[in-house]
């Protein structure tokens, strides 16, 4: 049995909440619950109903279902399912589809009757889908209704695909996809142009009805929106927020998708904290940023008001923790991000000795390095420091197929320019663009495709890096093999992938490491990258050159670090900030018609300085010293 790690109820939270340590944690405990409804059941000789969902979510849930019938012989026999959505049109073979979906992670793997499983039908003509929908209604409540339906949640608070502005007592039906889901699955389909435009869905009523409702929501993608149905008001703007009227739901969710909740954003509202100096910052930041007041001037009548009495009877008055506080956030501000040399580095973020250091940055994919650190990339280099960048992954499959055609024309061009054209070049060529001219939305890149793709993202990666001013033997690419699916979806992290990396460091020996400790990418291939250093430094770390080896971990383009969790903060100027937009700029494949946008529609350099932006500003309104950006950093001890 699974522990919870805290069913804590806060006051703020309008829906039960099962916090797990980790999704992995999460999905054994629902697919637990899952197998003993369906015990239950089959006892008294009856069927058990479930909704179902796709998605990346309830994947983990649906693989422990699978083991749980493999190896400790649950059956699926008195199982009846209902699927919430499929996309429109679609076929049920199509790679995309979420028959296949289903089948590929559960129905093709238990012994659940195949008359039993129901998921909406995409290839109905338009005309018949109303018809469809309600024979669809009818049949979930012939079958008795939902003993229990499963949920993911959408970044814009969908359920099954009943976006914002579907009603509570909505039914089955044909609906148009908010272009933010659209975005979050178009790398799925080959960019935002291939993805449909609508879905049949469920409606919010047949969810309402189901006897028990579990929504499961894992990483910090999710943190808002989870914040907003659950302490939010209810409101059809956010379809989850309508649960807060059900009588029997749950949230799992894990540390990344709780993140935003008051119990972790001002937990000494909720229960009794210890002030320790991390709690301690978090409060007095937090009470500072709300009051829209400088750290220095905040009074002790600010304090209790804020419900921090607590703190204030404890290590008051507040001159004293206001002090104390401004003086830890002022050392987190260096512009010497490398150490300063010869100077007293007590009180700052990096040690002055040696001077010269030897740097590694580990880039997931091949423009993070520049998006989420050029500023600091850029003055690592200027300072002396030897700066290597390790590209883990090859990021082949977010390159546009019109740039692989436009690099193979190039190549093409230039060997008959130089005489160098062969039957061999010119029948790759061909091929290639035969391919992509007859490629179907969704299918796979041929490995000689993924190859120009993944040749065009290195070119790109190395211009940044002469940019920067670091020589070519300076670059390395690792193109870790868990990554290369060609698919959005990847491999498991292994051995092959952890040897690559101790490689790498063993070779550089780095005095810091910097790796992307971003958990919020959409596709997770940065948790991947980032477990890939985890492992890798904690096997290597016994090494004498690891005794001087500091792990600095930077977020990538999706999110940044909260204020008070910062303890190396840079600066840039004006100047600064431009010259990074412009390494940023040799990604070109990343610019405009970008495969893997995210919901986001900013582009990279964009989101890049607002959100470098926003840093300095909030610093500023911390009473700090004013810059134009700043990245920022947080130290990982292994
Ligand atoms: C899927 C569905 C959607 C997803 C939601 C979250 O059947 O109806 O509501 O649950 O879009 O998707 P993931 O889990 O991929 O983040």
């Amino acid at each position: 049995m699974i522990k919870v790690k805290s069913v804590l109820e806060s006051k703020f939270e309008k829906i039960p909440l099962q916090l797990y340590d980790n999704a992995a944690q999460g999905s054994i405990a629902v697919a637990e619950e899952m197998a003993e409804l369906i015990k239950e059941k089959s006892v008294k000789g009856e069927m058990a109903v479930l909704g179902l969902a796709t998605g990346s979510s309830p994947k983990r849930v649906y693989s422990e279902l699978v083991r749980l019938h493999r190896e400790e012989g649950l059956s699926f026999k008195n199982v009846i399912t209902f699927n919430l959505d499929e996309y429109y049109p679609m076929e049920p073979d199509a790679i995309n589809s979420y028959v296949r979906f289903m089948k590929e992670h559960l129905f093709d793997h238990v012994d659940i009757d195949p008359a039993n499983y129901h998921i909406p039908d995409g290839t109905i003509p338009i005309e018949k889908v109303p018809e469809y929908c309600a024979w669809y209604e009818e049949s979930i409540e012939l079958a008795g209704g939902f003993d229990f339906q499963l949920l993911g949640i959408g970044g814009n608070g969908h359920i099954g695909f009943n976006e914002p502005g579907s009603k509570v007592n909505s039914v089955t039906r044909l609906i148009a996809l908010d272009h933010s889901t659209r975005a979050a699955a178009a790398g799925d389909f080959n960019g935002l142009n291939n993805t449909p435009r609508r879905a049949i869905t469920m409606g919010i009523q047949k969810i309402m009805e189901a006897k028990r409702v579990v929504l499961l929501a894992w990483g910090e993608g999710k943190a808002n929106v989870v914040k907003e149905s659950v302490e939010g008001p209810v409101t059809d703007k956010v379809p989850a927020s309508l649960l807060q009227n059900h009588p029997n739901v749950i949230f799992v969710v894990d540390e990344g998708a709780s993140n935003k909740l008051i119990r972790k954003q001002q937990p000494w509202l909720v229960t009794q904290v210890l002030w320790d100096d991390r709690m301690r910052r978090k409060a007095v930041v937090n009470l500072a940023l709300s009051l829209g007041k400088p750290v220095l001037k905040l009074t002790d009548e600010d304090y209790n008001k804020a419900g921090l009495n607590d703190l204030v009877t404890q290590q008051g008055p507040a001159y004293d923790i206001n002090l104390k506080i401004f003086n830890e956030l002022q050392h987190t501000i260096t512009g010497w991000p490398g150490g300063k040399p010869d100077a007293d580095d007590s009180q700052r973020p990096e040690r002055a000795k040696p001077a010269r250091k030897r740097v590694l940055i580990f880039s997931p994919h091949p423009d993070d390095d520049i998006i989420s650190m050029g500023g600091t990339f850029i003055r690592l280099v200027e300072q002396g420091h030897e700066v290597h960048v390790a590209y883990q992954t090859s990021g082949n499959i977010a390159v546009p197929d019109d740039e692989a055609v436009r690099y193979s024309d190039y190549v093409h061009e230039f060997a008959s320019s130089i005489g160098m054209q062969n039957g061999k070049t010119k029948e790759i060529y061909e091929r290639v663009l035969n391919f992509i001219k007859n490629k179907k939305a969704s299918e796979r890149d041929t490995d000689e495709v993924l190859n120009i793709k993944g040749l065009v993202r290195r070119s790109e990666a190395r211009a940044t890096c002469r940019y920067v001013g670091i020589s070519d033997d300076q670059c390395h690419f690792l193109n870790l093999p868990f990554y290369e699916t060609g698919r959005p979806e990847k491999n498991p992290l292994g051995e092959q992938d952890v040897k690559i990396m101790m490689d790498i460091i063993e070779q550089v020996k780095p005095h810091q490491i910097y790796a992307a400790g971003d958990l919020a990418d959409p596709h997770k291939t940065h948790k991947v990258c980032l477990d890939a250093v985890m492992e890798a430094v904690s096997r290597l770390k016994s090494k004498a050159f690891m005794k001087d080896c500091w792990l600095w971990l930077y977020r990538g383009a999706w999110q940044e670090w909260e204020i008070d969790q910062i303890e190396m903060a840079v600066p840039m100027s004006p100047e600064e900030v431009k010259r990074k937009r412009h390494g940023i700029f040799k990604h070109q494949s990343q610019k405009d018609n970008v495969v893997f946008q995210g919901s986001d529609s900013r582009e990279f350099w964009q989101r890049a300085e607002d959100r470098n932006g926003e840093t300095a500003q909030l610093y500023d309104a911390l009473g700090l010293a004013e810059y134009e950006a700043m990245e920022a950093f947080v130290r990982w001890h292994y």
